[in-house]
């Protein structure tokens, strides 16, 4: 909703609905949070994988990503970082409307924002997976070398380090990386999916009815 009162919504002549009917999917929005190195575009890469095996369209967000282009003018303090995240969100909430399966990778370390992106799509479309790796092993995989530039004081507010996390308190699904595989954990997330309906075994093919 704009806060200027001269901006106007505009209609669109094709709906998300006719897009639908023409993919023939429903679309859906997977959340991914969790610390920094927890795992979460590995996991959303090789769940978009599965997925498009299986004949659905997706697109990944991952906050790294997005860092270079449309949130380049974006650092890491408290502002940013909620700007940061509102935008990936709003980003997924324009993709989920294209009638994609949409899967967003980042930290979004505030239960405030992760529900900013919840409340953009239909409840029951949205699946919040928090990527539970404890902090001691993302440390210690430390991939890009950030705790130990952290731990060194030479970055500030990072995450899990000065900078909190707020835990998911009732995410849908919640991944304990912690000696699983990459393809374990995405086997539990296409089990979950499968589960309530959210995709079939047999891929696309929902019967919309026409408007
Ligand atoms: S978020 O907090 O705004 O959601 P996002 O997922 O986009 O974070 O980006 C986090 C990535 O930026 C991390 O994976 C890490 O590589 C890098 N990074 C750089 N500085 C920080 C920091 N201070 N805190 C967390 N991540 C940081």
């Amino acid at each position: 909703m704009s806060e200027h009162s001269e901006v106007f919504w505009q209609d669109y002549a094709v709906s998300r609905r006719d897009r639908t009917a023409l993919l023939k999917q429903e679309p859906l929005l997977l959340w991914f949070t969790g610390l920094s190195g927890a795992g979460k575009t590995t996991l959303a890469n090789c769940l978009a994988k599965r997925l498009y095996d299986f004949g659905y369209a997706t697109y990944v967000l991952d906050g790294d990503n997005l860092r270079h282009g449309l949130n380049r003018d974006l650092g890491f303090s408290v502002a940013a970082r909620h700007e940061n995240v509102r935008r990936m969100a709003e980003v997924a909430g324009l993709m989920y409307d294209a009638g994609l399966i949409t899967l967003a990778a980042c930290i979004s370390p505030f239960k405030a924002e992760r529900d900013f992106a919840r409340s953009l799509v239909p409840a029951e479309k949205f699946v919040e997976v928090f990527v539970d790796t404890p902090l001691s092993l993302c440390e210690q995989r430390d991939n890009k070398g950030l705790y130990r530039r952290a731990r060194a004081g030479e970055i500030i507010n990072f995450t899990g380090i000065d900078s909190p996390f707020e835990r998911p308190e009732e995410p849908e699904i919640a991944i304990h990386t912690t000696g699983r595989s990459p393809v374990e954990c995405v086997d539990a997330i296409m089990d979950y999916l499968f589960a309530h309906r959210l995709i079939s075994e047999t891929g696309p093919g929902v019967r919309i009815e026409k408007r």
